[in-house]
């Protein structure tokens, strides 16, 4: 018969490695443990406060965007919504270097009247190839995204980037340029705006200059200085300093905008990374491209905001090709 300490001296170990364990298979496995991950705290959420999920460029890739956002539980297999009464924010850039453009616009619709039955909500921002489209810039349409259109295809596309054609008017319907979280205090934009354009930043005029483009003043001579300026290199359209400045540079401009804009993260695409998203400034600036359509070929990730019960907001990022999900450390803001 063994003894009780005999007895303890093997199980004490097994039980300390269980976590161990559970945590090896659940990398191995994630489907058996959905909501294990080590440096996860399933218990810290706030679970009544709906998630936020962000995506980036999808540029033309319909399978590859189903594929991240079935993984992150946004949709099913099929493309329905399934997240309830959780917020999608999809920050531009859905058109050009892959062939599903109509399907990813006319998606998307459909997703935003789901999430509505559901409580939920989708948010729709313009990318700079948005707006190339309505310039009637193609220099980046896929030969795939024009056969779509019934012939003549230029034609019929370029009716349907119009202001009441398909695309053009749910366009003008309901996307915009910027988007700011109230809940978890995240602004959201294609490319990032820079201290000057935070200073005077005026949401209408970008969608001003939107509605003249598809209502087809195209030509730079039909727009106004402050147009110009939004459409400029520094431009929320286009700037690239969040990705390229030196961290001490890129996060000394992060904290006047987010004073300015009353936002704790700046979260963006434009700039792809396509091994990983680009986590900087603490976990504040959260740049999200990752070049995930085929015509880039990078990692394709979801990102994830939840409130935690005390305080502050825990940031995930979906991987959908390993199954990873990481958790971001984010550190107080100074
Ligand atoms: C959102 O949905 C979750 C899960 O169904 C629920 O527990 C929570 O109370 C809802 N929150 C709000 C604000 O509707
Ligand atoms: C778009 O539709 C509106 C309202 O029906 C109409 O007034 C306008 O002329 C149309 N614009 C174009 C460019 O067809
Ligand atoms: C914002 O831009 C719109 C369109 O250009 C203009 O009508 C409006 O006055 C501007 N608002 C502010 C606060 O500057």
């Amino acid at each position: 018969m063994p003894r009780i300490s005999q007895i303890l001296i093997v199980l004490v170990p097994l039980v300390a490695a269980l976590p161990i364990v559970v945590a090896f298979i659940s990398k191995q496995y994630p489907l058996l443990f959905p909501g294990y991950r080590s440096g996860s705290h399933e218990a810290d959420i706030d679970l009544s406060i709906p998630s936020l999920f962000a995506m980036a460029d999808i540029h033309g890739d319909y399978p590859r965007a189903l594929a991240a956002l079935v993984h992150a539980g946004v949709v099913d297999e099929e493309g329905n919504w399934k997240a309830g009464n959780a917020t999608f924010v999809q920050t531009g850039d859905v058109v050009d270097r892959g062939p599903d453009t109509q399907k990813l616009y006319k998606w998307t619709r459909q997703l935003t009247a789901q999430a509505a039955e559901q409580g939920g909500k989708v948010v729709k921002l313009w990318g700079n190839h948005e707006f190339m489209n309505a310039m009637h810039d193609w220099r980046y349409v896929d030969p795939g995204d024009l056969d779509s259109f019934p012939p003549p295809h230029e034609k019929t596309r370029m009716e349907a980037f119009s202001i009441n054609g398909s695309i053009g008017s749910d366009w003008m319907k309901d996307y915009g340029v910027t988007y700011l979280d109230p809940v978890m205090k995240a602004h959201f934009m294609h490319a990032g705006l820079d201290y000057d354009h935070s200073r005077d930043f005026n949401e209408s005029l970008g969608v001003q200059f939107m509605k003249k483009l598809l209502d087809g003043h195209r030509e730079s001579r039909y727009w106004t200085v402050g147009e110009r300026r939004f459409w400029g290199s520094s431009g929320p359209m286009w700037y690239r300093g969040y990705a390229t400045l030196p961290e001490q540079d890129a996060c000394a401009e992060a904290s006047q905008v987010m004073k300015e804009l009353d936002a704790e993260f700046l979260v963006m695409g434009h700039t792809p990374s396509f091994e990983h998203a680009i986590i900087r400034c603490g976990g504040h600036v959260l740049l999200i491209d990752t070049g995930l359509s085929t015509a880039y070929g990078g990692r394709p990730v979801v990102l994830e905001m939840r409130k935690k019960k005390v305080g502050d907001v825990e940031v995930r990022l979906h991987y959908d090709d390993t199954g990873d999900r990481h958790i971001i450390e984010v550190l107080p803001l100074s």
